[in-house]
């Protein structure tokens, strides 16, 4: 049900001219499937039912969930009518189709081919995962996780009785980092590892590692006989600067990595669920095949259909919104460094999130709601993520340009002007939570 329903409201003035169902006039050139609209027409992502734009939206600005609000691609949603329309709901065999097509979008733009005898479906990455983590670690063994990092992967070891360890990233002026030297210490000093689960790239902070620091891991991780469960879902998002080296890729990986990705985030299809698993060789998939097929469950249909459009026509149209959000890191972080200095942001390499560093206005332990109460802007709470979450808020800037600068410009208008001093006590009165 359509709840944005009044002109008095802010997100009114983000409407298109003409409603999107009306025919086109007879003059309108013909649409372009690959043309990507930098506009979001907020009316509609709300009568839609996603998660972000009624969850505490459109009251206010949705920045919480790592979902880009320019999605779907056309091609994309046209071949999903096609499906609805042929009511194409009965068993399906389109998942080979699907791998198919990954293995094609990760030669193209990663050089990388994978095995699709080696690649496998799963539901969602975090299913991906968490199969992984029961089948090559024993229920005694440890899970390597790099914090602050993308929050559910921090319940592991509340989920599967696996011991997690941390390998945390370390902050210095030109931004966060990974200490190669710390990795080798801790699979040096605990036997029990026997996994590292990496977020490459990083979720929440954007870094990417260079071929040289993968090299080193993968020698690491192959020394001490640890699987590495390389996750890459953020990998499209990679800006002028930095280059995503899949794992995979890397001299040494074959025998001891797992990718796991899917084109949700790329694609914003995340309702969707379809995502990939691939094992560098035919080991450790007998090793991973240990788990009955049935409990893994495999993607539907529509998540396929989606997947292989996205993977086989939607190079021109990710190309354009790489390009955007290239241009939104610099903007946000620009006008952030000008116009509030007090909250500091480094650049990412990837992904369409910001971790900005609220802890010189004081924002508590829930600096997310903290942000959100004052400017209306909701954002993920850093503590979720782990050691090196205090202080911080991820907010996500994947989306229109002038949505991203009401954004700022209410971030400017709730905190720039207040007094830290003044902001660090009403936590407690706000109505909302
Ligand atoms: C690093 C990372 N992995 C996995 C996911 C979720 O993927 P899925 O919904 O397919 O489990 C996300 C979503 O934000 C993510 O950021």
């Amino acid at each position: 049900m359509l709840k944005c329903d009044s002109d008095h409201h802010w997100w009114a003035r983000y409407r298109p001219p003409m409603p999107e169902s009306e025919p086109p006039a007879a003059d309108t050139p013909p649409f372009n499937d690959s043309l990507l609209s930098d506009h979001v027409d907020i009316a509609r992502k709300v009568a839609s039912g996603g998660y972000k734009w009624t969850h505490r939206a459109p009251e206010w600005i949705p920045a919480f969930v790592a979902e880009h609000d320019l999605g779907p691609f056309p091609a994309m949603r046209n071949r999903l009518r096609e499906v609805v329309d042929l009511g194409g709901f009965g068993y399906h065999a389109t998942i080979d189709h699907m791998i198919e097509a990954f293995c094609g979008w990760s030669t193209r733009r990663y050089g990388w081919t994978p095995d699709p005898a080696l690649t496998v479906p799963n539901t969602s990455v975090i299913q991906g995962v968490w199969s992984c983590v029961e089948a090559f670690t024993e229920p005694t063994g440890a899970v390597i996780l790099t914090p602050p990092i993308y929050f559910p992967f921090n319940t592991i070891s509340e989920s599967t009785g696996r011991r997690t360890v941390d390998w945390r990233l370390i902050k210095d002026d030109n931004g966060w980092h990974y200490d190669l030297d710390g990795l080798a210490h801790l699979l040096a000093d605990d036997p029990g590892i026997q996994m590292l689960l990496l977020c490459h790239p990083h979720n929440p902070t954007g870094r990417v590692l260079t071929t040289d620091q993968l090299t080193r891991i993968v020698e690491l991780a192959s020394e001490h006989d640890v699987v590495i469960v390389s996750d890459e879902i953020h990998a499209d998002f990679t800006y002028p600067g930095a280059t995503h080296v899949p794992l995979a890729a890397v001299p040494g990986a074959a025998s001891c990595t797992v990718t796991v990705t899917s084109g949700i985030k790329t694609f914003a299809m995340g309702g969707l669920r379809a995502s990939v698993a691939s094992f560098a060789d035919e080991d450790m998939l007998v090793r991973y095949r240990r788990i009955p097929e049935h409990l893994l469950g495999s993607p539907n249909r529509l998540g396929c259909e989606a997947a292989i459009v996205g993977w086989e026509e939607g190079d021109t149209w990710v190309d354009q919104l790489v390009a955007l959000f290239d241009h939104h890191r610099h903007h946000l972080a620009s006008r952030l460094a000008d116009e509030l200095p007090d909250v500091r942001m480094h650049v990412p390499q990837s992904t369409f999130l910001a971790w900005l560093d609220l802890s010189a206005l004081g924002p508590g332990d829930r600096p997310g709601r903290w942000l959100r109460d004052r400017t209306g802007v909701d954002c993920k709470d850093g503590p979720l993520f782990g050691p090196g979450g205090e202080g911080h808020a991820r907010l996500t800037f994947g989306t229109s340009t002038a949505l991203l600068d009401e954004i700022i410009d209410r971030l400017v208008s709730g905190i720039g002007t207040s007094p830290a001093s003044s902001l660090e006590t009403d936590i407690g009165n706000s109505a909302f939570h």
